[in-house]
């Protein structure tokens, strides 16, 4: 009988023991500092860098931490992980903290897994690939790429991870030689939510590999990844950036089409970036279109899509000719460029689309033009246009994953941006949604489709991973296999 009494008072008292360590933090250092290797780090509230460790690219609904924990190895990652469960303590992998989808919001202090140590790039000696850290940025990886004289597909601007990006597909300057990131991993170590580890392939763990390459944020950490490298293919590219007023809008889009549905043709590797801004000195009342074309110099058909855009009385015209490695400094992509900088709010609401209808766009100029110049705080707000090529694209490059979108055209995103201030949250919002409702209206599609990795947090499961009804069913059956306690849940997810 009294043994009996002992076990019950023994697990009341582990029981409470056990909401003390919750309730205090420094424990954290106490427990899970002795199992972490040498190079590890807690940083906690409090701790000198602890506010610049836990920054954030997106100010609106970010996460918050009550530890962050620096890992340098796989096991760092597993012990982490398995100290959270214990204890019932959220985690997130943090790479280069450029995330923004709004579902971020629901995690509330949570431990931190900080990959950004894990930044190691390693290629074979017969140059067919590359090892590459869970923490690398983009930036380090092109570098490294631009060392090693390859090219492969990455993402576009330098300050944000590597990893982050492929999980939910990877847009890029060589989706048009290469394919999307996804198509080019080979295979990845993977910290699952019960701090095993495991290998995912075409060959080990498959159903897990699939899913991770379009709908990644939902089933693990990842120490690494091998990547596919290539021969440089395009080297020297040439641009064109025009600024236009907004009433040339239909002949800009229209000509865009021609080219746009001519990629079916195979005419072109041509990418297009627009945004739509506000810019004062060019334009005091209306906002303007920076229209920018980009092509590998080798590509014959550059010049002439390009030359009927001139046509169209721009309002200024800068070309010439550049370095592949230079292209994310001239895009504004570049780590020291405004659009790297931290703390402002970002709300993306993004779509696909397979051509632009000119009339709906025009709704939606009107829309940015009124929502941009009542409230002055939204000057920064952008509307950005993306169109990569995927002309002569063979279909064998495209692997098989979970990136649903394959064949859309055009990534067409308004970027609400201003200061953060809680009273201008809800405009943001129906502003944001109420472009993209424009677009979707004269896009004759039935279903919204969505770029995971920009999404508000407002969209359904189906309309970020797919809308064939197997593709939830396949997910969700890999999720009961490999995270059945959806402890990965805070990035866009498949369960809620
Ligand atoms: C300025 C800017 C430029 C962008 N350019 C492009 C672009 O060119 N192409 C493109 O496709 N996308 C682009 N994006 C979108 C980008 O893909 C996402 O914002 C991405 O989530 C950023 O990853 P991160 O590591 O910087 O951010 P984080 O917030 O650190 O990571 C985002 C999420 O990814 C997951 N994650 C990151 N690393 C790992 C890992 N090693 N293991 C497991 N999970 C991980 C976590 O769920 C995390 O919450 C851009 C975004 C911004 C803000
Ligand atoms: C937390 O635990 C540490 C070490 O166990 C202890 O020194 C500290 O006083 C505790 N802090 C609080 C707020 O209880
Ligand atoms: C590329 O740009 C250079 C410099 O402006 C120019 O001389 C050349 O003709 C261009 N080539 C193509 C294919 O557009
Ligand atoms: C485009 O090019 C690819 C690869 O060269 C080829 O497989 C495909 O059939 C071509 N498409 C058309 C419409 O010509
Ligand atoms: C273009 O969009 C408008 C709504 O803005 C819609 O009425 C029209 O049908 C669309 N046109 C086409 C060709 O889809
Ligand atoms: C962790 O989860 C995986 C996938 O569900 C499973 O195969 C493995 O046995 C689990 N490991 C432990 C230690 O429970």
């Amino acid at each position: 009988m009294s043994g009996l009494r002992t076990v019950i008072l023994a697990s009341l008292c582990s029981a409470t023991f056990a909401q003390y360590i919750v309730s205090n933090d420094s424990s954290i250092s106490r427990i899970l500092g002795p199992r972490l290797t040498s190079n590890a780090r807690i940083i906690l509230p409090g701790d000198v860098d602890f506010s610049s460790s836990s920054e954030r690219w997106q100010e609106y609904a970010k996460p918050t931490f009550k530890a962050i924990v620096e890992v340098t190895t796989e096991s760092d990652i597993s012990e982490t992980i398995i100290y959270a469960n214990e204890r019932s303590i959220p985690f997130l992998a943090v790479a280069n903290g450029h995330g923004t989808v709004h579902s971020l919001g629901g995690f509330q202090h949570g431990i931190g897994i900080r990959l950004h140590k894990m930044n190691k790039i390693q290629f074979t000696e017969d140059g067919t690939h590359v090892t590459i850290g869970g923490g690398a940025s983009n930036g380090d990886v092109l570098q490294a790429l631009k060392a090693a004289n390859k090219q492969t597909s990455t993402g576009v601007c330098e300050c944000t991870g590597f990893v982050g990006p492929a999980l939910g597909g990877g847009h890029g300057l060589l989706e048009g030689h290469y394919g999307m990131m996804v198509d080019n991993i080979i295979d990845a170590l993977v910290v699952l939510a019960n701090g095993s580890v495991v290998t995912v392939s075409n060959e080990v763990n498959n159903e897990l590999f699939w899913a991770l390459r379009g709908a990644g944020h939902n089933f693990g950490i990842i120490p690494s990844i091998r990547y596919k490298v290539h021969t440089p293919e395009a080297l020297d590219w040439n641009y064109t950036i025009f600024m236009f007023s907004g009433n040339k809008l239909e002949q800009v889009y229209e000509t865009m089409n021609d080219i746009v549905v001519g990629r079916q043709q195979n005419l072109t590797k041509m990418i297009n970036y627009a945004v739509w801004m506000r810019n004062p000195e060019l334009d005091p009342v209306n906002p303007v279109i920076l229209f920018g074309i980009l092509y590998p110099t080798s590509d014959s058909h550059g010049p002439a899509l390009t030359a009927s855009f001139h046509d169209f009385g721009p309002l200024s015209v800068q070309s010439g000719q550049i370095s592949y490695w230079d292209l994310p400094e001239l895009t504004g992509n570049g780590k020291n460029s405004a659009i790297c900088q931290r703390g402002m709010v970002h709300m993306k609401f993004p779509i696909y689309l397979d051509k632009y209808n000119t009339t709906a766009l025009r709704s939606a100029y009107n829309e940015f033009n009124l929502a941009t110049s009542q409230v002055p705080a939204f000057k920064d707000t952008i509307l950005l246009f993306e169109a990569y090529s995927l002309s002569n694209v063979p279909d064998t490059i495209w692997t098989n994953t979970a990136f649903p979108w394959r064949n859309a055209r055009a990534l067409v995103t308004p970027v609400i941006t201003y200061q953060p201030d809680k009273r201008l949250d809800d405009t943001a919002i129906q502003f944001g949604a109420s472009i993209r409702q424009l677009l979707y209206q004269g896009s004759n599609s039935h279903e919204l489709r969505a770029y995971v990795n920009y999404a508000f947090g407002d969209e359904r499961p189906e309309q970020l991973y797919g809308n064939e009804p197997w593709r939830l069913t396949r997910l969700h059956r890999a999720k009961e296999q490999y995270d059945p306690n959806n402890r990965f849940r805070w990035y866009a997810p498949i369960i809620r």
